[in-house]
């Protein structure tokens, strides 16, 4: 066989480490390296195995399986095409896994690997990863690691850079200890498109295609640049800005209750408006495995205060067939009202955007309309969490699951037209007032003329 490597897929190759992240630019050759480095790791340990995982089976058989079909040669293994594994004539095999989602994970219970490899990590979840960890041992002394390969972005963008990154130098082995106690060895080794003369002197536009990508996007895959992209969806929100200490909520202003509803996870957020629109989540409700009555019972053990609106999503009206009540009525028996709302994810969305907005106030500062009490620690860890659909970037990604319930309880609110209180005050005395004064005086919505003044006599109380 015939081949021939870059300088980073030797450093991949050869990593001492016990995880290794080839992590980078489009095009760096990561995948490739990947293949090669099994086949080496297989022709050189007689009956080892190891597995290569990518999120979804159609993933793997696009890229990866198919590659291997290209490059591996027959003489020393064959490919068993209903099992997805190569299988070696020195016993060794390399199988091809997929794990769609987190319980996928529990069909390699009994799994033994000597390496395991992930590519495109990112599409990963943290708990995959861990959990696939465990399965990499053997009654070899053969040397054991988890060498992953992986573009910057998508939903395990943040777990990913902190456990191989955010850690310190690339290119060195790092020891770091891992959060249930043990130590493991670390190294990242960056790569770029301009690694791969492979790929540039066969395709010689493929950097100019890069260029055409929107500004993110670029910086990730062409720069594999981990700080820019991140998927995060909800890129505006600075934890300087949205989250603020509690205050004592003045009793006139609006207040809004809003809920996502399911037996996993009731979620829900208690929200105060001010006379000039200004948004407050104040409080927020989020466990799991609670039935309606039982949700009912917390939520208004939650609330001693009048609530002018109930929010939640129009999938609650559907009817139960044999009891023929929805959720909503079942709500309804605890005194808990709803106001169906709008469910357009898209549009909804855009109104999330369009509160949680930076705007520079009158004192020079950044601002948004939208804070969030500190105390909400749900929401504050999961907004900025959530990701851009991978199809649909205008939409949020429906995984990691969990993330999703009290973002989705906020679009619910956000979506539905607002109007705040008027507020109501003493008038000093009898007199002209103009709008201005008027308005200083928190007559926000009286409908009165721009220009000139007006009596006020008829107003008094
Ligand atoms: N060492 C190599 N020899 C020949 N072709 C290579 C080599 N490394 C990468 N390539 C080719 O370059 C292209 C991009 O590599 P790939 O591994 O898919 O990149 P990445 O996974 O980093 O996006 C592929 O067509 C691959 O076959
Ligand atoms: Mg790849």
């Amino acid at each position: 066989m015939d081949i021939e490597i870059t300088e980073k897929q030797e450093k991949f190759i050869n990593s001492k480490a016990f995880e290794t992240l080839f992590g980078g630019a489009a095009g760096g050759g990561k995948s490739y390296g990947q293949l090669i480095d099994a086949f080496l790791y297989a022709l050189k340990y007689p009956k080892s195995s190891q597995i290569i995982f990518r999120r979804t089976f159609p993933d793997l058989e696009k890229s990866i399986i198919r590659k291997s079909l290209e490059i591996y040669p027959r003489q020393v293994a064959s490919y068993n095409s209903s099992k997805h594994i190569w299988n070696f004539k020195n016993g060794s095999i390399i199988d091809f896994g997929y794990i769609d989602n987190e319980k996928d994970v529990y069909q390699y219970q009994s799994a033994e690997y000597d390496v395991i490899r992930f590519d495109e990590l990112t599409h990963f979840t943290e708990y995959m990863y861990i959990y696939m960890i465990s399965r990499c041992r053997g009654a070899n002394n053969y040397p054991k690691g988890i060498k992953s390969s992986s573009n910057p972005g998508n939903i395990g963008h943040s777990w990913v850079k902190a456990r191989f990154i955010d850690i310190g130098e690339p290119n060195k082995v790092h020891e770091v200890k891992t959060a249930e106690g043990d130590t493991t060895t670390v190294i990242f080794i960056p790569s770029l498109v301009q690694d791969n003369i492979f790929l540039l002197q066969k395709d010689k536009d493929y950097i100019r295609r890069l260029d055409l990508l929107p500004e993110k996007e670029r910086k990730a895959l062409k720069y594999g640049d981990w700080d820019i992209f991140d998927g995060q969806f909800f890129s505006e929100f600075r934890r300087d800005i949205h989250v603020i200490e509690p205050f004592e909520i003045p009793e006139s202003w609006r207040r809004f209750r809003t809920r996502d509803y399911g037996l996993d996870m009731c979620a829900t957020l208690w929200i105060a408006l001010d006379w000039n629109m200004n948004a407050y989540i104040y409080k927020e409700l989020y466990e799991s495995d609670l039935i309606v009555s039982e949700a009912a019972k917390k939520i208004n053990n939650m609330t001693n205060e009048k609530i002018y609106c109930d929010y939640a999503p129009p999938d609650l009206w559907n009817r139960n067939k044999d009891t023929g009540k929805s959720t909503a009525d079942l709500f309804s028996e605890s005194n808990q009202y709803l106001t169906k709302a709008d469910n357009n994810r898209v549009q909804g969305w855009l109104a999330v955007h369009e509160w949680l907005k930076l705007y520079t106030d009158e004192q020079g500062l950044l601002n948004s309309k939208l804070k969030i009490f500190n105390n909400c620690t749900n929401l504050i860890r999961t907004l900025p969490a959530i990701t851009h659909d991978e199809k649909n970037p205008n939409d949020v990604a429906t995984e990691p699951h969990e993330l999703t319930h009290l973002p989705d309880a906020l679009r619910y609110f956000c979506t539905m037209y607002q109007t705040p209180a008027t507020k109501k005050i003493e008038i000093p005395k009898e007199g002209f007032y103009s709008k201005t004064e008027l308005v200083d005086l928190g007559y926000v919505n009286v409908d009165i003329p721009t220009k000139g003044v007006i009596p006020l006599t008829k107003r008094r109380r």
